[in-house]
């Protein structure tokens, strides 16, 4: 049997942080050994707001390292640049036609963004939810593993999915999320309600995948933390929505640093309770900075080894590998809709 096929992406725009690689690339990693996997830098999409283009080339590569050096394989999984498969952005002009604008106005990365900046908010902005559905519909994915706030985009690509197959007839899979509980949504260090987040505006929001040892534990020193002292894992149940921010019981601070402990040591979070049992947030906090510290520093050696050329060379094998698979879907997408080849 044929294995089941993978797809996902990350933008080449501000710093990969923990939340990336705990939500998206380590289970990327994991899926990569039973599914047919690409993965994608998404050069296109990164563009929907100002980007300057020195910055961006290398943006582009430096996330491409971070794949490789997070555990991503060339040998099993193919990795390469979005706008190196001029497909994507043609197969989103024609899903283009058949999305609704009012579709794309509830999408809630949309409103978020565009809030900051209601006057100067871009076309490519409000569209980027369909390019993102162009990348997944484009390889007959069947699985995208992503952190919650994609979920909303991953079910608009299943409407045009379903709205294309009807009107045309069967052309597309129907994609499902991949993603799991504790890394589903990683947190602000510095607000627990807010999603840690590339574009953050306070450093101490996020730990990136490139951060010193030293900026590790001055940031986790600087986690805020709840009221109380002891070390206790308030699990409620998981709220699979877009709701921002939200407000949760418990002690919301402590359970995201736990769940970071607990994903980078493979420890339950009843184990680092229990390993913390009658101590304060300031020997667990301790603690915490040494798992990240050990889980950075092999991350940081394979990433500093990494050539610009060795990388470049991979993502352009990457792009062969994926360019007739995208050609034939658009064939058979253009044919459908009345084109001539
Ligand atoms: P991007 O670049 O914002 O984020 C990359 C991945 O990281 C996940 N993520 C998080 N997971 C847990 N906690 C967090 N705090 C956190 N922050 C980010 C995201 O959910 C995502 O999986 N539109 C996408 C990129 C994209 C894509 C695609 C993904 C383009 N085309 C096709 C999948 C399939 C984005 O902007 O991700």
């Amino acid at each position: 049997m044929s294995k089941q096929r993978i797809f996902s992406g990350i933008q080449p725009s501000g710093n990969l942080h923990l939340g990336n690689y705990l939500g998206a690339i380590k289970n990327w990693v994991k899926l990569q050994n039973d599914f047919d996997s690409i993965f994608c830098v998404v050069d296109l999409h990164a563009i929907t707001v100002p980007q300057d283009p020195e910055k961006i080339r290398k943006k582009i590569i430096e996330v491409a390292k971070i794949y490789l050096a997070c555990g991503i394989d060339p040998k099993k999984s193919a990795i390469f640049i979005q706008s190196h498969v001029p497909e994507h952005a043609e197969l989103c002009w024609i899903l283009n036609t058949l999305v609704k604008i009012s579709e794309l106005e509830r999408m809630t990365q949309f409103k978020d963004k565009s809030a900051k900046n209601k006057e100067g908010v871009g076309m490519g902005l409000f569209d980027y939810p369909v390019l993102m559905a162009a990348d997944i519909l484009l390889y007959d994915t069947q699985v995208v593993p992503v952190g919650e706030d994609q979920l909303q985009h991953i079910e608009i690509t299943r409407t045009l999915a379903n709205r294309f197959n009807k009107k045309f007839g069967e052309t597309f899979v129907i994609p499902e999320p991949f993603i799991t509980r504790e890394g589903m949504r990683i947190m602000g260090l510095d607000d627990p309600a807010k999603k840690m987040s590339k574009s953050a505006e306070s450093e101490y929001n996020y730990i990136a995948l490139t951060d010193s040892e030293e900026a590790v534990r001055r940031k986790i020193k600087k986690a805020v933390t709840d009221s109380g002292t002891e070390i206790k894992y308030t699990d409620d149940p998981p709220r699979v929505d877009e709701a921002s921010p939200r407000v949760e019981a418990g002690k919301p601070a402590l359970k995201n640093l736990i769940n970071i402990y607990s994903l980078l040591s493979d420890k339950k979070p009843q184990e680092i309770e229990e390993l913390y049992a009658g101590k304060g947030y300031a020997e667990f906090k301790e603690g915490l900075a040494e798992v990240v510290v050990d889980f950075l520093r092999p991350f940081q050696e394979k990433y500093n080894a990494l050539t610009d050329e060795e990388v470049l060379k991979i993502l352009q094998a990457g792009a062969e590998k994926v360019r007739p698979l995208a050609r034939k879907k658009l064939e058979e997408v253009k044919k459908k809709v009345g084109f001539i080849l």
